[in-house]
């Protein structure tokens, strides 16, 4: 029988905003790589079958070490990732076995086991699903990035975060024609959005931030209580 639930764990990026050596995921927080604390989130989620980890090939081999002494059985699979994000999002797909999948930033090691369970289950009413916050500063709009032009309605604004959820079937198809297209999105649900695919909203119950910059370090360590 196949595996019900997997995920793709997005490592391939090189951090440029971070602006350290390591790319941020490999970043240590109490002597452990910011990517350790991602993978054991789904590594203890009971519904999670399968991980698949993508990654710069100058770290396969730093994550199959790591993999091993850390001993995260569920993973099956360590990719080479791609230039950009949905490259690498693309490759990870291929390689999985499950009819429902999960895409998580390995940059979002704060994600609690509790939300990527309301993402499963969302799955298996929805198509597709993603974790996210309502906005809660003003948004201003401005044309030329000096005066503001006006002030968005938040009140329909969310901020989407990962994972984000689909059956497999789909999501594969829709990064397949995004390519025939050359169509690019910044995260996998506008492309799910773009070939007509609704989207089901799961509000976060707790804080899940993405390491960007480099003070997202020193939140992440007291988020992470470590
Ligand atoms: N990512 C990836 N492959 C890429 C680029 C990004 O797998 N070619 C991953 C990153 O490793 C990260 C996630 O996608 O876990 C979200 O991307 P982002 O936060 O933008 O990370 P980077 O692209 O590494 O950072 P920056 O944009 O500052 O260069
Ligand atoms: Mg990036």
């Amino acid at each position: 029988m196949s595996k019900k639930f997997g995920v793709v764990i997005a490592a391939g990026g090189s951090g440029s905003r971070f602006g350290s050596l390591v790319p941020k995921q490999f970043v240590e927080i109490n002597d452990v790589p910011v990517i350790s604390y991602t993978i054991s989130k789904f590594q203890m989620c009971g519904l999670i079958d399968e991980i698949v980890i993508v990654t710069h090939k100058d770290y396969v081999v730093y994550c199959n070490d790591l993999v091993k002494s850390f001993n995260f059985n569920k993973v099956t699979t360590i990719v080479e990732g791609g230039s950009d994000r949905q490259e690498s999002v693309y490759k990870g797909l291929k390689q999985i076995q499950s009819e429902y999948i999960l895409i998580h930033d390995a940059a979002r090691p704060i994600v609690s086991v509790n939300d990527i369970i309301r993402c499963c289950e969302t799955l298996l009413e929805y198509d597709c699903c993603a974790l996210a916050s309502k906005v809660v500063d003003t948004i201003k709009f401005s044309e030329d990035g000096t005066f503001v032009d006006g002030t968005v309605d938040r009140s329909k604004l969310w901020s989407v975060q990962t994972p984000q959820g689909f059956k497999k079937d789909i999501i594969l198809k829709c990064h397949k024609n995004a390519v025939f297209d050359s169509y690019k999105g910044t995260d996998d649900c506008m492309l799910a959005e773009n070939y007509g695919y609704r989207i089901r909203l799961i509000e976060a119950q707790s804080s899940n931030i993405k390491i960007t910059n480099y003070n997202d370090l020193a939140i992440a360590e007291v988020l992470l209580d470590v």
